[in-house]
């Protein structure tokens, strides 16, 4: 019984922390290592109920050190159409420190928020998630991969 709990209990942590597959979709200055997205793994897509809440995290090699800004958007593509989801926190810089002083693997997690009322639509959609720089919102590196909404 005991054993059992812990078994279960492990494989939840197991499931919570796999890597899911994703696109690279672009942009400059990262290499990206894998994407996480809480409760989903990649042996299916990832199920999320409108109005809901899911940490994405991100690890990352920076190709650049120079940033001076990065925040974080996400993206749905929906009828052709990009909605963007509200993203916290989103201050990529304020997280790591910029100008980035290095060349290493850095992490970072934030909330995506699937808040819109388009999204009632139920159906596989793809998700992108990506870092932007400076004022014309520089892409510096993007990924995407389907969600289910539910
Ligand atoms: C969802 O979030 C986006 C981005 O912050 C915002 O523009 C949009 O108005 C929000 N939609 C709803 C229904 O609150």
């Amino acid at each position: 019984m005991g054993v059992q709990l812990v078994l279960v209990v492990l494989g939840c942590m197991v499931a919570l922390v796999t890597p899911i597959n994703y696109d690279d979709c672009g942009g400059n200055g990262f290499v990206v290592n894998s994407v996480d997205v809480q409760g989903c793994s990649d042996d299916s897509t990832c199920r999320i109920p409108v109005g809901e809440t899911r940490t994405v995290t991100v690890r990352s090699v920076n190709e650049v050190t120079g940033f001076s800004s990065l925040q974080s958007k996400a993206y749905i593509i929906l009828m052709g159409h990009s909605w963007e989801l509200p993203v916290t926190p989103n201050d990529v810089c304020l997280h790591w420190g910029c100008p980035l002083s290095d060349y290493s693997t850095r992490t970072y997690s934030a909330n995506v928020h699937f808040n819109d009322t388009l999204l009632r639509r139920p159906g596989q959609l793809m998700l992108t998630v990506k870092y932007v720089t400076g004022e014309d919102e520089k892409v510096a590196f993007c990924v995407r991969f389907p969600v289910d909404l539910q």
